[in-house]
């Protein structure tokens, strides 16, 4: 399988007057070609801030300070502005936290989508692009006369819906997915993300989907990165993450939600709180509040390694690895 994107090294810090906080520290992993990884961990541990910064969209005080993005080869971080929009949207579009509530209140749907197909010279003239906006409503099965509403005229999984089909609308290589359903209930939830999943095996994208929720990524995710305190502890095929995790925060994430289709179980959460990012130990940052950790986990910083194809985990106390082989 050949890499769409790879992220080494990444480093993104916050420069505030307050000091520097490292938000994510030394990440790395990649996407293949067709494949959905999603990243999990609890809010504040730097899902978004990767997200972002993979486009090139991070703001200050956001500051990429170390690392390496290659998207097919080519080195994100050293386009220029025509590279870069080029590169987004055309190549990697991002369905935003909250995005639903983006859309331009007071213009149609139809404006909106007329917005993204001009500025990027994708169309001659205005017919065209209600022929091809209208096309992306149908994939995300909403009615084609809806095209000419205004955004509060539709639910907020319509809205959503609306959203992606924009997203969608240059036929991107990756998408990137920040909380795309939080706001949404359970239900809604579940039908926008099977839609994205069938559009995904239709058109051959990849996926970056992002979430706190481990139990709508095990469903929708070839392999899940859990992200702690700005570091990705573990990154394994999704249905291993579940029932074989081998870092004591991915189980404690495990165990904090209810599976969609599984018996409801008690949730046991993990204790303690995050930790505060200006205030980082110097051994494992996850230390303070796991279950397996010895001194030598509050001295040194466990480096994230590969213990078998596929799966990589950072800490020096694993929990038990089983081989069924
Ligand atoms: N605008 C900002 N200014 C300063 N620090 C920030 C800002 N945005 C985020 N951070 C820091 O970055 C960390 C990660 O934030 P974020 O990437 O949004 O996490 P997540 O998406 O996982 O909830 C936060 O815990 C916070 O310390
Ligand atoms: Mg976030």
């Amino acid at each position: 399988m050949s890499k769409l994107i790879e992220i080494r090294n990444l480093s993104v810090d916050y420069v505030t007057f307050d000091g520097r906080v490292r938000a994510v520290n030394d990440v790395s992993f990649h996407i293949n070609k067709g494949e959905i990884v999603g990243l999990a961990g609890e809010s504040g541990c730097g899902k978004s801030t990767i997200a972002y910064s993979l486009m090139r969209l991070h703001r200050p005080p956001a500051l990429i300070s170390e690392g390496k993005i290659l998207f097919e080869g080519r080195d994100v971080l050293a386009m220029n502005e025509e590279q870069l929009r080029n590169f987004r949207w055309k190549e990697t579009s991002m369905v935003f936290q909250s995005a639903m509530n983006c859309l331009n209140p007071v213009k149609t749907i139809e404006y909106q989508f007329w917005d993204i197909f001009e500025a990027h010279g994708m169309v001659k003239d205005r017919k065209e692009s209600i022929e091809k906006a209208k096309e992306l409503l149908r994939i995300v099965d909403i009615p084609t006369e809806r095209l000419f509403d205004y955004p509060h005229q539709f639910s907020g999984g319509m809205r959503q819906r609306v959203v992606i089909a924009m997203a969608l609308a240059l036929k991107p290589k990756l998408l990137i997915m920040d909380e795309p359903t939080t706001a949404l209930d359970v239900v809604v939830q579940r039908e926008i993300l099977q839609k994205v999943y069938q559009l995904k095996e239709q058109f051959g994208f990849s996926i970056l989907f992002i979430t706190h929720d481990l139990s709508l990524m095990v469903e929708l995710c070839d392999r899940i990165g859990i992200m702690y305190s700005g570091q990705l502890v573990e990154l394994a095929p999704s249905k291993e993450i579940l029932s074989m995790p081998l870092h004591p925060y991915a189980h404690g994430l495990g165990d904090s939600f209810p599976t969609l289709h599984g018996e409801l179980q008690e949730m046991k959460g993990i204790p303690g709180t995050p930790l505060d990012l200006k205030n980082v130990p110097e051994g494992c940052r996850f230390a303070p509040r796991c279950f397996k950790a010895t001194e030598s986990c509050k001295i040194v910083d466990p480096k994230l390694i590969s213990v078998s194809e596929n799966r990589w985990v950072a800490c020096h106390t694993p929990l038990e690895i089983q081989i069924n082989n």
